[in-house]
């Protein structure tokens, strides 16, 4: 437990000070941790010595006149308009490759799916740009929910503001940093208690897991099919993130489920909002998301990874673009169908609730306003967010800054309240 704190107290604010004051805490540990943002060792699981290297960095295929998609380019919006089939017959630039030992995938199946396809960098080193292209031209996610996710991204785990380049799995700061000793480590998506969090529907717990938060585990995928029965929809997703949720409670002395988890539910809405074919009816079936997320069924009925997380055959995108609203909207739907409450496990045996922004006393009201609603992911974005037990993430004026370009045009129009960066 000891050797757990240490990290847990890398940013040394005070949201759970009690951490703070337990015996055997050594304060002069913390600057050192501090700098360290990966909020885990240096080495292990996603660490930087792991990490693939593929010397050939290639960009992403970019869309052309002949293969338009929704002819989004240079991370400005697109049109917006789907329907269509992807990747486009004859269009071998974006058909799918394996990726080999170079490259980089992580926990985000939507992503490892596009790198595979060429519509991100196949070694996993992707850009800001790249993003947002991307999840418009495959997915058709709407231009103001791309770029959100895609700060998001940058931002939260330490992607690199100047360069604008992301791992999308484990630690490449050599590649994604402009100058890695001014800027630290950059943990990439793998980073824990970042973006990504405890009870995720295939990957393991950080903590219960040595640090590996971010391979396919086979026995989760079948839990999730067990819940959903092919029918990946809001309901049985919400029945199935709160078995997760107890799983992780009693399983995870360091479980920790904060504001930023909330995006758990969003991500788990793409299952049956992004993922579904036209081909298929819009039904998020069993074929459809084993595809995406590389999961074969063994003939004991067990679950394996193929190392292709694909876009499925004959596949066509939602019709309508996939928006900030509808995804705020899916997330606390999806929460209020099973609510949980928002916190963590002490490690002595108590769980704390938090507050903040819509969360309140740890849990979200089904009284939750529309500009509450839509103003949430804008606000874990932009302000100190509550991130670990005792912790929180405070965005660096850079990345205020950066928020603020991206950004502001979109959400000064919902109302939310604007991050000041003077
Ligand atoms: C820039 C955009 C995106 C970023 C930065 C991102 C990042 C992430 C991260 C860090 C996780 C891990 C969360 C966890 O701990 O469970 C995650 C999970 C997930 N993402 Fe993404 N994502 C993005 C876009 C997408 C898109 C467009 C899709 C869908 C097609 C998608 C589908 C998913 C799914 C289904 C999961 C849950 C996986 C699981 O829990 O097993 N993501 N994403
Ligand atoms: C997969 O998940 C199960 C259930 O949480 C866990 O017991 C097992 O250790 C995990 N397997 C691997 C290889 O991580
Ligand atoms: C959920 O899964 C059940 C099987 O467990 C399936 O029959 C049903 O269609 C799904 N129901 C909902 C509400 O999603
Ligand atoms: C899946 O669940 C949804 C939502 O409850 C329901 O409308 C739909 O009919 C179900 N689909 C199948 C194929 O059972
Ligand atoms: C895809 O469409 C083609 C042509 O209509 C058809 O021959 C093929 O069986 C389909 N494949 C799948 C997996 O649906
Ligand atoms: C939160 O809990 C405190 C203490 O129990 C209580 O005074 C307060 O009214 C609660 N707030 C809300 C919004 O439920």
């Amino acid at each position: 437990m000891k050797n757990c704190l240490i990290p847990l107290l890398a940013s040394g604010a005070a949201a759970f000070p009690f951490v703070a004051n337990q015996a055997g805490v050594d304060s002069s540990l913390l600057q050192a941790a501090r700098l360290n943002k990966r909020q885990q060792t240096g080495e292990g699981a996603g660490g930087p010595s792991t990490c693939p290297f593929n010397a050939n960095h290639v960009a992403a295929a970019p869309v052309t006149s002949q293969y338009p998609y929704n002819n989004a380019k240079n991370g400005l919006p697109g049109n917006g308009k789907g329907g269509f089939q992807v990747p486009a017959t004859g269009d071998t630039a974006h058909q799918f490759v394996a990726p080999g030992p170079n490259d980089i995938r992580g926990p985000c199946p939507g992503l490892n799916t596009a790198a595979n396809h060429n519509f991100l960098a196949h070694d996993g080193i992707t850009t800001f740009n790249e993003l947002v292209d991307a999840q418009q031209n495959v997915y058709n996610v709407g231009y103001d929910l791309a770029t959100l996710l895609a700060a998001l991204g940058l931002t939260l785990t330490d992607g690199d503001l100047v360069t604008e380049k992301l791992s999308i799995g484990c630690d490449a700061t050599t590649r994604t940093s402009a100058s890695a000793g001014l800027t630290g480590s950059e943990p990439g998506l793998d980073g824990h208690n970042k973006f990504e969090a405890d009870s995720s529907l295939t990957r393991n717990d950080f903590y219960t897991h040595g640090g590996d938060d971010f391979t396919f585990n086979g026995t989760l995928f079948g839990y999730m099919q067990n819940t959903c029965q092919g029918n990946f929809s809001r309901e049985n997703l919400s029945k199935y993130r709160a078995q997760r949720y107890a799983q992780s409670q009693v399983e995870n002395s360091n479980f920790y489920f904060g504001p930023l988890s909330a995006l758990l539910y969003g991500a788990a809405s793409f299952l049956y909002q992004l993922m579904p074919s036209g081909t298929h009816g819009y039904t998020p079936d069993l074929p459809t998301i084993s595809s995406f997320f590389g999961a074969h069924q063994q003939s004991d009925g067990s679950w394996t990874f193929g190392n292709d997380e694909k876009i499925p055959a004959n596949w066509t995108n939602r019709v309508t673009p996939y928006t900030n609203i509808d995804v705020t909207r899916e997330i606390v739907l999806m929460y209020l169908e099973n609510p949980v409450l928002f916190g963590g496990n002490t490690g002595s045996g108590s769980f704390d609730a938090i507050n903040f922004g819509a969360i309140k006393n740890g849990t979200i009201s089904s009284s939750i306003n529309a500009k509450d609603t839509s103003c949430f992911l804008y606000q874990l974005a932009t302000q100190s967010v509550p991130s670990y037990l005792n912790g929180v993430i405070t965005p660096t004026v850079d990345a205020l800054t950066f928020l603020g370009q991206k950004l502001a045009p979109s959400y000064k129009n919902l109302g939310c309240p604007q991050a000041l960066t003077k």
